[in-house]
This record gives structure tokens, sequence and C-alpha cells, in this order.
């Protein structure tokens, strides 16, 4: 029986860039934070004598190909491990391709997901009590137990994830590996070296999806252009990124309430209706949301204002349903806003349709629902 996996995107608490690389990719310093809107990827495979990789979905803008990161990802995985197999992937897709919501790279770890299950289910029956296929969902305990990154502490990587698959899922792209830990992650490097941080209580997003295309590329040089016209250093901006990542840190652990360090979400409240009155959200307890920027944002709106715009009618400044935090989320063109109550971000919704916008409302997604969510049940 083929197995589904909901394949969450993400959106960026802040982005930095540094200098480029001499292999030309960018240092980053960002907290990526998953949320509940996702695609669907479901996957059937068996073991053959050779791989092959059927890849489908109802958005013919996909790639079905091996440009595409789902097949990518498993091919890497099969070859890594000499296990050939035929693999059907169908992608069912909800988010919009190149929004900045990481979608493409969800769906590499949600189809590595579904092949990793469809493969235990092969080798349970073939040696019952083998590798039961929960062991991925067992993986966010692993990511939970990582606490707060201490400045300088390893990131999160090959040597001491179980698994090597951080690598792989690396090479298939810099903001693939985020969507092994879940939950809020600091990305580092080009983003792939990944730190789970303390997660916050789920907090109401909307998600505006304009009918806009950015390049992330092409985003990357006009920042390089911008810092040459401001003549920021490389060691300026390694310095900056350096900093910003540990105040990243302190500010998540700040935010985490006494007695539960190193038990992430537990003991989150489920946010099923309107809040009552004015409460603390814990973005505004770890003081992020005072100063968090995504540099994307200043190269990205004097292109298209219309972006600048929708940000403001996230925002709301000065209203009483302001938006706690409303940013571009990666390179765009997607933007979020992140707001107190379900019906602050309706009114958001509201404001966005009445021009003309697609707005999503959706939730911050922490890491233990966030794997625990990952199969649908069939
Ligand atoms: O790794 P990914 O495929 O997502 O990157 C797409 C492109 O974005 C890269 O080829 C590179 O041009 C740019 N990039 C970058 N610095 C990063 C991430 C991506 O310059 N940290």
């Amino acid at each position: 029986m083929p197995t589904t996996v909901r394949s969450h995107a993400k959106i960026n608490l802040g982005l930095y860039i540094g200098a480029p690389r001499p292999d030309g990719f960018h240092e980053l310093a960002t907290v990526y934070q998953t949320i509940e809107l996702h695609d669907l990827v479901t996957v059937s495979a068996q073991p053959a004598p050779s791989t092959s990789i059927r890849l489908t979905s109802n958005d013919l803008r996909v790639p079905t190909d091996n440009r595409n990161t789902a097949y990518k990802m498993v091919a890497l995985e099969l070859e890594a491990h000499s296990t050939p197999a035929s693999v059907s992937i169908h992608i069912e897709k909800r988010l919009p391709i190149q929004g900045g919501l990481g979608a493409g790279s969800a769906n590499a770890i949600a189809a590595l997901v579904g092949l990793e299950i469809e493969l235990s289910r092969v080798r349970e029956n073939v040696l019952p009590g083998g590798r039961g296929s929960t062991s991925w969902l067992d993986m966010s305990q692993f990511a939970e137990n990582m606490g707060v990154p201490e400045p300088g502490s390893p990131a999160f990587n090959a040597e001491n994830w179980p698994s090597f698959e951080l690598n792989l899922a690396a090479k298939v792209g810099s903001d693939v590996p985020l969507f092994l830990v879940g939950g809020a992650v600091l990305g580092r490097s080009r983003g792939e070296n990944v730190y789970p941080l303390p997660d916050l209580d789920p907090i109401w997003c909307v998600v505006a999806l304009p009918p806009v295309g950015v390049s992330t590329p092409q985003a990357f040089r006009d920042w390089d252009a911008l810092c040459a016209d401001e003549g920021l250093t490389a060691d300026a901006s390694e310095d900056r990124l350096e900093q910003l990542s540990r105040t990243y840190a302190r500010a998540f652990a700040g935010a985490i309430p006494q007695g539960q360090h190193g038990s992430g979400s537990s003991g989150v409240p489920v946010l099923d209706g309107d809040l009552a009155g004015p409460q603390e959200s814990a973005l505004v307890r770890t003081g992020i949301s005072s100063w968090i920027q995504n540099d994307f944002e200043r190269v990205v709106f004097p292109q298209h204002p219309s972006l600048a715009e929708i940000k403001r009618l996230l925002a709301a400044a000065g209203t009483p349903e302001a938006a706690l935090h409303a940013s571009l989320s990666g390179s765009g063109s997607a933007l979020f806003g992140l707001y107190l109550t379900r019906g602050d971000a309706q009114q958001a919704q509201d404001r966005l349709a009445a021009s003309g916008v697609e707005g999503q409302i959706t939730r911050t997604l922490p890491r233990s629902e966030y794997w625990a969510n990952m199969l649908v049940r069939q």
C-alpha cells in the first residue's frame, strides 16, 4: 500500500546573508520555522534488480525527471545504501513552486520518509521484528535532545545525527536538511548546517502568495551588488552572522518557560480558538520579533514594489490587530504575518483578499507536531 506523507513548508524568522564563497554559495544565518501548510507526497516502493523512479504531479510545472528534488533525494538514498528499488512518487502540489516556502526541499524529505517506510514494510515482512517504520518518526526525539546550541557547538550534521541522510539532503539543496529536524531550526553555513532550537508555542500565521516569481540565485547576486556598493567586507559580514547566531540561540533559550529546558514543545497549548484577550506570545518573549529582518527584502522589494505593499497589509502597523512580525519568506515571493489571535489572522486574510492577493491562514508547527503529523494514516 502506498505511503502518503505531509510535506510541510517553512518560513524564515529573519534571514541574514554574508559574503559569497568560492563555491558560489553565500554564508547565512537564519531561523527556519516549519508551518502546517503542506504538499502531499505519496510513495510506493519495492526492491528491484535495478532502480527505476517514476514521478508524477497534479501540477504540470513540477519537473518529473532528475531535476526534481524528491527524485534526486530518493536516487541518492538508494544508491548510497546499494538498495535498488522500483519507486513511484506522486506530488500533490498545494504550495507555490519557487515561493520561498521551501516546498521543493520539503518534498525531498517527504519522499525520503515515504521511501524508508515503504522499504521497512518489505523488510518487516521478510524479517519479522526487523527495523520498524517508526524509526524515522522517532528522529524528532533526537532533535529534541540536542538542546540549545551553545556558541561554537557543532552543527547538527552527519557526525551527530544517527544516520548520514543529512549529508545526502545537503547535496540536494541548502534548505533540505532543515526538514530532517522540523520546528524552529537555526541554519548556518549555506543553510544546510542545522541546529534544533527550543520550540515556541504555535502561533497564527497568514501566508500571502503573490503571483510573482523571484529567482533565488538572482536575488543573491543583487545582494552582492548592494554589499559592494556599501563597502561591506567579507570579514565584517562573517562577524555579523556569528553575532546574530549567538543572539538567536540566547533568545530562544531564554524564551522557554522555567522547567521546560530541553523538553521542546511538550506542554504547548493547542490553539483551537481565538484567544480571549491580550496574552504574551512566545515570539515576543524571545525578543526576536523586535529585531529580526530578512536581508532579501532590501533587493527584492525595490524590484517588486507590490511585495512591499503586501508586507504593509500583513503588518497593519499601529492597529490593534497588527502582526507580531511580518516579512518576506526566503527570497520570496511568499510573505507571512504572525498574529496573536485567529481573529487578527482572519482580518489580515481579509485585507489581502480586498487587494486581490491570495492569503492562507495556518499555524507554526513545533518539532514534535511536525513529526507526529507527518504520516497520513490510511
Ligand atoms: O542550494 P539551493 O539549490 O537551494 O541553491 C540555489 C541557488 O541559490 C544556488 O545555486 C546559489 O546560486 C544560491 N544560493 C546561495 N547561497 C546559499 C543558498 C543558495 O548563493 N546559501
